[in-house]
Formats: C-alpha cells, sequence, structure tokens
C-alpha cells in the first residue's frame, strides 16, 4: 500500500487556512486587505461576538463578475498577479490567491458582488464548496460575509479565545489598516453598535485623533524626510512626553503594516541622549521606497518584509526622526502643546534634506527655529570660543558655513537667555544649551578627531584614589582625545598639562575630578556607548553654569553653537535646553482672544 498520497484540496485548503485564518482577527484583516486592493474608498466592518458569530466586509472598490467571483473561491486564483516576476515590487496586499478559499474552508461564506457595468451576482460557500450562485441587486462592490468561522473544524474552535479579545484583536488589526490608509474611510460596528468611525483623514494627525483622541495627537511631532529614494513619514512622541502615556507603535513599508524591531531601534536610536535611557516613544512611521528595494513574500501572514538594504532603511528611520526631534515643535512648551499653524501636508521636495530640513520643520507654517541669515556670515569670533569649536568638529553633518541670524537676546537671572520668535517667546538655559553642544562638540571629537586645547602656563598636580586611578586608566586616550594632555607621575599623582578651554571661567581640575568621579567603577560595554558617558559627562562639568553672567558676544555665541547642534532643544539627559510660550497661548491669558 502506497504510504504517500496528494491530499485532497479541501484538506489543502483547511492546511492552509490555518495560516490565514489564525483568529478571527485576521479573517477581518484578509477581506479588508481585499477591499483595499479592489481599490475601496469606503470599507464598513460588522462583526458579531468577536467575528466568532459574523464578520462582514463592504466595499465600494471594483467589485467581481460572476466567473471572478466564483473563480475567487478557488485555490491560487488571484487577480493580483499573473507570473512569479510581479512579486517583485508588489504594490497590493494579497498575492497568493490564498485567502478566500482558506477562509471558505472554514466557514459559511457569502459573496455579494457587482462590477460597475454589469449584474450583481451572490454566491453561497461553506466548508470549502459552492452551494448556490444567484443573481443579486446591489451597487459596485463587494460584501463579504463569513459566519460560523471554523465550525467544520472544531480542532480549532477550542484555540479561539473569548468573544472580547477576540475583538480587541480585531481592533487592534484595523488599526494597523486605519494608520496605514488614512485615505480610506472605515467604519467598524460590534454587536450592532458602532465602534469605530473614522473619515478619511488628510492627515496622520487627524487620523491619530481620530482613532485615539486630540491629546494624544498633540504629544506627537512631524516626521517627513526624504534620504535618496526613502521617505519617511509619520509622527514621533515630543520627548517630554515619552514614558507618560500609552506606548504606541506602528510601522508601514509602502502601505502595508509591518512589524519590525530593527526598524523601531533605529527610530528610538535618534533619541538618544534626549530621553532617559530606558523610556521607549511612541512612534508612527511609514515608509515609502521602491517596490524592487523591498520583499513582501517572506512571511507567511505578510507581516514582515525583507529589504535589499536594511543598513540605509535604518539609517534613513534614525535620520527622519532625529531631524523632527531637532525642530521647534520638539521643544518643550508652556500652555498650548502644538506649535504649528496647520498640520503639515506638504511634502518635502526630494533632495532638501540637511540644513534645510534641520533648520526648518517641513510641512506647515512652523517657522525655524533659528533663522539662517540672509548674507554675510554673522559668526563671532568670540571670548566664549564655542561656535568656532563647535564649527570644527559638527561639519560632517552640518554645513557650518551656513549663517545664523542671532535676534536681540537677554539674559535673565544670569541662567536664561530669551528671544523673540516669530510664534512665540523662547527661553533657554543657558547650561543646557551650552551642555547638548559640548556634548555633540566632543562625541565629534572622540568619533573624528582631536579638540583643540589650551596649554597650561602652571600645570595641574592631581592626587587621585584608587578607584578614580583606575577610571583615568580606561579612559585616557578619550580624555587625550578632548584635549586633557596629561602625564602619569607614579602611584596615583597626575600631572595635567593641557585643557580643553569650552569657555574662559571654565574650571579644568574640577571637571576633571568630577569626571573621573562620574566615572568610577564604570564598566560600559560598548565603545560607542562609553564615548557617549564621557562625552556627556565631561560636557555637563565644563558647561557654563547658571549663575554665571554672560556677556552679549557670549550669548550670541552660545546662540550660533546651539543652533547648529542637532537636538537644540534638548540636554543630554533629555532635559529642555528650551522652552517656549506661544503667542496664542499669552493672548489666550492676557484674556485677548
Ligand atoms: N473585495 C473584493 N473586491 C474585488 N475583488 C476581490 C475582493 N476580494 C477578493 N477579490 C478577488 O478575489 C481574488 C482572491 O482573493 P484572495 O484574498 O483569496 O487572494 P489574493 O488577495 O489575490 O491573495 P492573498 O491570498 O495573498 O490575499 C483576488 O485576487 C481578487 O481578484
Ligand atoms: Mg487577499
Amino acid at each position: 500500500m502506497p504510504r504517500i498520497s496528494v491530499l485532497p484540496s479541501a484538506v489543502a485548503d483547511q492546511i492552509a487556512a490555518g495560516e490565514v485564518v489564525e483568529r478571527p482577527a485576521s479573517v477581518v484583516k484578509e477581506l479588508v486587505e481585499n477591499a483595499l486592493d479592489a481599490g475601496a474608498t469606503s470599507v464598513d466592518v460588522a462583526i458579531d461576538e468577536g467575528g466568532r458569530a459574523r464578520i462582514r466586509v463592504s466595499d465600494d472598490g471594483t467589485g467581481m463578475d460572476r466567473d471572478d467571483a466564483v473563480l475567487a473561491l478557488s485555490r491560487h486564483a488571484t487577480s493580483k498577479i499573473t507570473r512569479a516576476s510581479d512579486l517583485v515590487g508588489i504594490h497590493s496586499f494579497g498575492f497568493r490567491g490564498e485567502a478566500l478559499p482558506a477562509i471558505c474552508s472554514v466557514s459559511h461564506l457569502q459573496i455579494d458582488t457587482a462590477p460597475s457595468d454589469g449584474a450583481g451576482t451572490r454566491i453561497d460557500a461553506s466548508a470549502g464548496a459552492v452551494v448556490s450562485v444567484a443573481d443579486a441587486a446591489r451597487r459596485r462592490g463587494t460584501t463579504v460575509t463569513v459566519s460560523s468561522l471554523v465550525y467544520n473544524a472544531p480542532a480549532r474552535l477550542k484555540f479561539m479565545r473569548g468573544a472580547r479579545s477576540e475583538w480587541r484583536a480585531i481592533v487592534d488589526a484595523l488599526t494597523l489598516v486605519a494608520l496605514a490608509r488614512r485615505d480610506v474611510r472605515l467604519t467598524v460596528t460590534h454587536d450592532g453598535a458602532p465602534a469605530l468611525t473614522l473619515p478619511p483623514a488628510s492627515s496622520w494627525r487627524a487620523r491619530v485623533a481620530a482613532l485615539w483622541g486630540t491629546a494624544t495627537a498633540e504629544r506627537l511631532l512631524d516626521v517627513d524626510d526624504v534620504a535618496g529614494p526613502i521617505r519617511v513619514e509619520g509622527l514621533a512622541e515630543r520627548p517630554q512626553d515619552v514614558g507618560t502615556g500609552t506606548r504606541r507603535i506602528f510601522l508601514a513599508v509602502n502601505g502595508r503594516a509591518i512589524r519590525d524591531p530593527g526598524l523601531v531601534r533605529a527610530a528610538e536610536a535618534a533619541y538618544r541622549s534626549a530621553i532617559s535611557a530606558g523610556l521607549r516613544p511612541t512612534l508612527l512611521l511609514a515608509l515609502t521606497l521602491p517596490g524592487s528595494d523591498v520583499d513582501v513574500n517572506v512571511h507567511p501572514a505578510k507581516a514582515e518584509v525583507r529589504f535589499r538594504d536594511r543598513w540605509t532603511v535604518e539609517r534613513a528611520v534614525e535620520g527622519a526622526v532625529r531631524r523632527a526631534l531637532g525642530t521647534l515643535d520638539a521643544a518643550a512648551a508652556i500652555g498650548a502643546r502644538r506649535w504649528w499653524s496647520a498640520p503639515g501636508e506638504a511634502p518635502l521636495p526630494p533632495g532638501t534634506v540637511g540644513v534645510e530640513a534641520l533648520h526648518a520643520p517641513v510641512g506647515g507654517d512652523t517657522g525655524p527655529l533659528f533663522d539662517r541669515a540672509p548674507s554675510s556670515s554673522d559668526d563671532l569670533d568670540t571670548s566664549l570660543a564655542i561656535a568656532g569649536e563647535a564649527q570644527a568638529t559638527i561639519a560632517a553633518r552640518v554645513d557650518i558655513n551656513e549663517p545664523v541670524t542671532v535676534p536681540p537676546l537677554t539674559q535673565w537671572r544670569r541662567t536664561y537667555i530669551s528671544f523673540e520668535h516669530e510664534q512665540g517667546l523662547v527661553l533657554i538655559d543657558q547650561h543646557s544649551a551650552h551642555e547638548r553642544v559640548l556634548f555633540e562638540r566632543f562625541m565629534g571629537v572622540l568619533e573624528r578627531g582631536e579638540a583643540p586645547s589650551q596649554r597650561l602656563l602652571f600645570p595641574i598636580t592631581l592626587h587621585l584614589g584608587p578607584a578614580e586611578s583606575e577610571a583615568f586608566d580606561a579612559n585616557r586616550e578619550s580624555l587625550e582625545r578632548l584635549g586633557f594632555e596629561v602625564e602619569g607621575f607614579g602611584g596615583h599623582t597626575l600631572i595635567v598639562r593641557a585643557v580643553p578651554m569650552p569657555h574662559p571661567r571654565f574650571d579644568p581640575e574640577r571637571c576633571l575630578r568630577d569626571t573621573l568621579d562620574a566615572l568610577t567603577g564604570d564598566r560600559v560595554a560598548s565603545t560607542a556607548a562609553r564615548h557617549e558617558k564621557l562625552a556627556a559627562t565631561v560636557a555637563c562639568k565644563a558647561a557654563i553654569k547658571a549663575g554665571e553672567a554672560l556677556s552679549p558676544d557670549e550669548m550670541r555665541a552660545l546662540f550660533v553653537a546651539l543652533a547648529r547642534t542637532t537636538l537644540p532643544a534638548h540636554d543630554v539627559h533629555g532635559r529642555a535646553t528650551i522652552v517656549r510660550v506661544g503667542w496664542d497661548e499669552l493672548e489666550r491669558r492676557f484674556g485677548r482672544r
């Protein structure tokens, strides 16, 4: 007796169903994706008992004629590809011709459909077999009704969870669709009661507001950036809010919601030094890239994709989020959180990534935080020496020759510097701001070269304890790069011959001691993490302090240097360097409107 036999197709369909019909939510997802593939602009979903009793998805898409509708229920029947090469660069959600037959094999399925120019058809099918085909009156589009899901596959029934948790999974699946395709109108009812009503949204923010409320929407910054052929759009949480509410993650590639921990990590990397370690931001990001650069046919539920050049995609994501965090909108605000006049819709013209993108938030009417000067350089050669040194090291990221317009600045309480901005009053914390400037400068130095240092007329002698000595030995090379020229003098004695000179009131001895103290007992694994820790520590100790009077030239130099950092609104601990009060907020407070 032969031991191998080809399975009857009904059995094969049920096996395929195991992948497609994992639970009611996956059925909903497949049906909605079919509707979207059919060009629907409006999709209505009705769910009964968490999808176990009934799932109905109606669309206003192309519909099917009778032959196609019957064919759609057979395995590998698809209108979306005809040859293997069509899989490259595919833009439809479906392509396998598997979903409907698999769903049908474990349910009662009814299709009502009509093309724009033909008669309507109603097909009833059960357990994988067509039961009846009849005329039906309906407008263009398709309604698929799935009832008694898994009624003929009891083995799977017991794996289905309760109606409530199935319903939650359905909401999650539909949320992904709603975010991926905000142009589509989507309504959902559960047991006859309206659950979600989402009109077509013109912006990400509008769709997020419709899903989770305006308070959530207003915590988020616009992301919109182009790097080569890759466009990254979406919303990212304002650093000051990270960790204070529900965290949400959403990623889409070419309109398809996907999971991708690597991309999430890349986006999170943009927050490094802007939020406390361990906090995870809400991120909603949609990537658009050439179809030939991404393979969607690598995962049974199409929930993952493979990139031809993952590294480049990750850098694009990190860069896009970082640029969003570098805008004025990212700065802490008093009163109204939102600092823009119109939600950003204008697409970024390709090729404008760089200085422009850094200084001018894209879309909307938000003015840049730091205006670039129209003509001649306004650079300052000042005793604070911040600007000049910042230039030397930040050059790799920002065109340092780009002049910055400096508005009139005023110092308050020897701590804050204020200036007038088109959209409100802005306050800079001088210590935090200088810390940010020095941090980026030191990172540049540690990664790319040596900093100018100042020879001391009278070398300093330092006596260290054993732990401090050890910290010095572990970081000696990096400290030298930062501009400390140090000689060991046997035992625990150091002679410091040259030091970095970030400003005239800098106290090198105190800085070096405090830094070694902070690095004591530190066992940070990677070089990058060690550099970051060191740069942040030295920056903190070396920065001008609160309570120091600054001359007008020093303030201007600090302003210019801050303008050239990548994250001007945040210091290295994730605290604000800039606080803003919108004119509209002031008008509200003064009862002017
Ligand atoms: N709502 C709909 N409107 C119009 N045509 C549809 C609709 N749903 C399904 N079809 C047609 O039926 C075919 C089969 O659908 P099915 O979901 O089984 O496969 P698919 O979408 O091509 O691929 P996949 O299995 O990856 O989803 C589709 O290719 C499409 O031509
Ligand atoms: Mg499909």
